[in-house]
């Protein structure tokens, strides 16, 4: 299997993994052959990257860190809560932050948020999230499929694998497992009360514009902040998910020590992270930066894997971070690459396997040569061959 651009996906090619709509209902099924109509109805619809199958790449397996099965029973309790307590935000004028904070304080937010059987429902369903999460050691591919509708929902999801298998490596036990699960799942829920328009701006924002996107943190946090079922530590990671280590985050500005603190994760020191959100900081930023956006195309994660590499110490947690470049590959399994080194230098391929030991180093096969024709697969292992380089495309 590899995973394309829609751009480059054309007419003949096999789905290598099922589409969803917007309600998650089953758009396109695994096997199906795409045609010229469907692929333009998949661009229409905001679909940037598709699974396909092929003879050439039969033989790569992307794992999803969970089933689809689990995926979608999550993905839909995070669509039916935040939809289930924006219906109960129609009537709030938010002209000002103190009145949308005001209204969040309302019995009727908070008792809809609350007593929704989406948020029950999605607060039961974490068990199995995690049970399936605690079979995995490293994160060989994210395989959500992202469009604008749906981002925020894919979104959370994989934010939270991310962080959970930090929080595995890290042996956090399992109540701490499930706060992030609970914090990283909702740590967006503040976006309902921003205009959706702003949010999904194509353009660059003003500092107004972005100031008024900064403050999701804060409303989140303060639906979430007295409820049971959250938790205090939970109610932070919407709250802390991007202040960063130096203190020139938000919405508080808080510190981080850059350490890891494997105690009890609380909240001790009023200006400084919590673990839970040094995780999430890390495991938003990532998602959120290999994501297409309606303002700017994603990053390769590549890229995107030296942007939190060189961000340790000042913008994320210098310790955390060595152990998510520890669960990371730099080129997840089934990411096109280019060679820009070596014997085969502007030859493409796929990622084809990565070996634990050598997570920046991966097993490549070559599809295509320097003039883009295509040729029988040649595999290089770059564990092996010290002076071969690839980029991710
Ligand atoms: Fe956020
Ligand atoms: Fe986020």
């Amino acid at each position: 299997m590899i995973k394309k651009h829609i751009n480059s996906v054309t007419p003949g090619m096999v789905l290598g993994k099922p589409i969803y709509g917007e309600n998650y209902e089953i758009l396109l099924k695994k096997g199906v052959e795409l045609t010229q109509g469907y692929i333009e109805r998949l661009k229409a619809r905001g679909y940037a990257c598709i699974y396909i199958e092929d003879k050439d790449t039969e033989d790569i397996v992307i794992n999803d860190p969970i089933s689809d099965k689990i995926r979608l029973m999550a993905t839909k309790d995070i669509l039916k809560t935040y939809k289930v307590t924006q219906a109960s935000i129609s009537d709030i004028e938010a002209d000002t932050s103190e009145s949308v904070m005001r209204s969040i304080n309302t019995p009727k937010v908070k008792r809809t948020f609350q007593e929704s059987q989406a948020f029950k429902q999605l607060v039961t369903d974490i068990d199995s999230f995690l049970d399936e999460i605690m079979g995995q050691d490293i994160l060989s591919g994210l395989n959500s499929i992202k469009t604008v509708d749906n981002y925020t929902f894919e979104h959370s999801i994989d934010a939270a694998i991310i962080s959970l298998i930090i929080a595995k490596k890290l042996y956090l036990d399992k109540k701490k497992l499930k706060q992030i699960a609970i914090g990283e799942f909702l740590h967006d829920i503040g976006k309902i009360f921003i205009d959706i328009n702003l949010l999904n701006k194509p353009g660059k924002l003003t500092p107004e514009e972005f100031d008024k996107i900064k403050q999701h943190t804060s409303f989140g946090y303060e639906l979430l902040k007295d409820i049971d079922a959250i938790g205090y530590v939970s109610a932070h990671i919407p709250y802390q998910h991007h202040e960063r280590q130096d203190g020139k985050g938000y919405p508080r500005g808080l510190l981080g020590n850059n350490k890891i603190d494997k105690g009890e994760i609380t909240y001790v020191e009023h200006d400084k992270m919590i673990m839970g959100a040094e995780i999430a900081a890390v495991a938003d930023f990532y998602d959120a930066c290999i994501s297409d956006r309606p303002y700017r195309k994603g990053m390769t994660p590549d890229v995107v894997y030296d942007l939190i590499r060189n961000g340790a110490g000042t913008q994320f947690n210098k310790e955390l971070v060595n152990c998510f470049l520890s669960v990371m590959p730099k080129y997840p399994v089934g990411s096109e690459v280019k060679v820009t080194q070596g014997m085969y230098k502007d030859f493409t391929g796929v990622v084809a396997f990565i070996d634990v030991s050598h997570m920046t180093r991966p097993r490549v096969k070559l599809l295509n040569d320097d003039k883009k024709n295509k040729i029988k697969p040649i595999e290089i292992d770059l564990s092996r061959e010290a002076s071969y380089e690839i980029q991710c495309i």
